[in-house]
């Protein structure tokens, strides 16, 4: 194999209740990725397409974390990297979770598969590191093992993958403002009070045991945030008021998408997906606010191939 393309799909990281430790892939929206081998060592950055991004090899995420790779690996080529970006930096669905992953995903496949998926989260991580200056897995990993995950341990490189039940599909509308990943760390606090440590991990717990048991009373009851969520909303155009048309119009929960502005509301089934984005894209059209939206389901393949030679 010299050249292949994948497609490095959007995510949802933290989900209310998970904090830098839930993840989950989403279907269609991601980043293009192209890495083909050359002769020459190291890592270029030839092309980035969608988005105006630098193609600095310590500065784009695709090369941080490919050089994380090589510098680890040690073969005896190198590689060349073209992006097509189809998510917004800043938008709260994963952006630099699909350009790290992708170029790794790719390079593992072009050198014959040394490591698995799993095994490259942690060098995907390193272009999240880059991207905001903490080593979170909780986009990386859903990204590269698909479905719904879990991050135990980023130092241990611990992460496994969930249950998806069978009707979930998720509606998130992403206000057009950045909302750097960093800049929306910052106001969250160094402590937590032992009253909202035990109702966030009750609900994190109840999550868990509801997408196994495809109780789907029991996520929405579980799918809540005491923790960032009152911190970070404050940033989010008309966050509660999108909240609420979600829940008034059928979702089972509604929250923040990883760091924001995006809100994503988990719903049981596709046709309810769709209602509530109906229901979310009238907060925004009132408001004059520019707005994507997107309805997904689950993508419990996570990353994947489109072509190759
Ligand atoms: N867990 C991270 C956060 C996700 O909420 O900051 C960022 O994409």
């Amino acid at each position: 194999m010299k050249e292949i393309k994948v497609f490095a799909p959007a995510s949802i990281a933290n989900l209310s209740c998970g904090y830098d430790i839930l993840g989950v892939c989403l279907d269609k929206i991601g980043d293009e990725i192209t890495v083909r081998k050359t002769k020459k060592k190291g890592i270029t950055i030839k092309k980035v397409s969608g988005q105006k991004l630098s193609t600095d090899i310590s500065i784009n995420v695709a090369g941080v974390s490919a050089t994380a790779l090589l510098n680890e690996s040690k073969v005896d080529c190198g590689f060349e990297i073209e992006i097509h970006k189809g998510i917004k930096p800043g938008s709260g669905i994963g952006s630099s979770a699909a350009s790290s992953a992708g170029s790794v995903f790719a390079i593992n496949k072009l050198i014959g598969e040394p490591y698995s998926n799993k095994e490259l989260i942690k060098f995907a991580m390193q272009g999240e590191m880059a991207a905001s200056g903490s080593k979170h897995a909780d986009n990386v990993a859903a990204v590269l093992l698909g479905g719904f995950t879990f991050v135990r341990s980023s130092v241990e490189n611990d992460y496994f993958k969930l249950n998806t039940p069978i009707e979930i599909a998720f509606t998130v509308i992403h206000p057009k403002i950045e909302l750097k990943t960093k800049d929306s760390r910052a106001v969250i606090k160094d402590k937590v009070s032992i009253k909202n440590m035990i109702e966030q991990s009750a609900n994190l717990g109840a999550f868990i045991s509801g997408l196994y048991t495809e109780d789907y009373d029991l996520i929405r009851r579980s799918v809540k945030d005491v923790v960032i969520e009152p911190l970070r909303s404050v940033l989010i155009p008309k966050f509660e008021e999108i909240k609420s048309a979600s829940i008034n119009s059928g979702a089972l929960s509604c929250g923040i998408s990883g760091s924001g502005p995006s809100v994503f509301a988990i719903c049981k089934g596709i046709t309810t997906a769709n209602k509530v984005g109906e229901a979310m894209t009238k907060v925004y059209r009132n408001l004059n606010l520019e707005y994507d939206i997107h309805i997904s389901c689950v993508n419990d393949k996570g990353i994947r191939i489109l072509n190759y030679e």
